[in-house]
């Protein structure tokens, strides 16, 4: 059996998930709550489309999905290609947020991540500038109330990450899902309430 293959692995196939990563949102969901059955969600990172197809199966709301790489379509989905450190994307967020009638999020969720090195203090560094952009960029458009998961390669800045962000939400938790890769050092963060 090939190393990937393990147990998230073949429940995802049977499951028709796209990746075994979904089983990382629906944890964090079922424990902490964050996305409501009638959520507008807003997704970072979304290729292939795991979280994606999770998101589906909890909300009927709009789910607007944003990678810089390509996603093969899924019916209810609005998909776009951008880049979260592109300095146009929040203008092309704010714009398909127009065309589908909506002024704010209920949710803002990312599992956004480029390729890790296996060098745990670049990994971190990529992530931890990857996740302040998603958080500038989700503070402005996510609504009172409204809750984020933000993935991050753990690391000296992390604890720096969690407080500043955190002084925008009601509570912040830090989790490590049971599908996570166990020698990884991703956490997701949980910022719930937006004050
Ligand atoms: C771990 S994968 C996401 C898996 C997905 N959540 C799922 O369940 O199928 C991380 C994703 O982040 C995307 N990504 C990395 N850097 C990005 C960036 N700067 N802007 C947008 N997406 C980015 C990658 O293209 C990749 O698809």
């Amino acid at each position: 059996m090939a190393k990937r293959e393990d147990h998230y692995y073949r429940l995802a196939k049977r499951e028709s998930f796209r990746s075994r990563a979904a089983y990382k949102l629906q944890e964090i969901d079922r424990k902490f709550r964050v996305i409501g059955e009638t959520d507008n969600v807003l997704e970072f990172g979304a290729s292939p489309g795991g979280w994606t197809q999770y998101v589906l199966s909890v909300t009927s709301g709009t789910v607007l999905s944003v990678d810089v790489s390509p996603m093969a379509p899924l019916e209810h989905v609005h998909f776009l290609k951008g880049d979260v450190m592109s300095p146009e994307l929040p203008k092309k967020i704010e714009s398909m947020m127009g065309s589908l009638g909506l002024k704010e999020f209920d949710c803002i969720i990312s599992d956004a991540m480029v390729h890790t090195s296996g060098d745990r203090s670049r990994d971190h560094s990529s992530s931890y500038l990857l996740d302040t952009r998603i958080m500038e960029i989700s503070l402005y458009l996510l609504k009172k109330g409204g809750n984020t998961v933000i993935k991050q390669f753990q690391g000296d800045l992390t604890k720096g990450f969690v407080d500043t962000w955190g002084k925008y939400f009601s509570s912040t938790r830090v989790t490590t899902p049971a599908a996570s890769r166990k020698h990884s050092s991703e956490i997701y963060v949980v910022f719930s309430g937006k004050l």
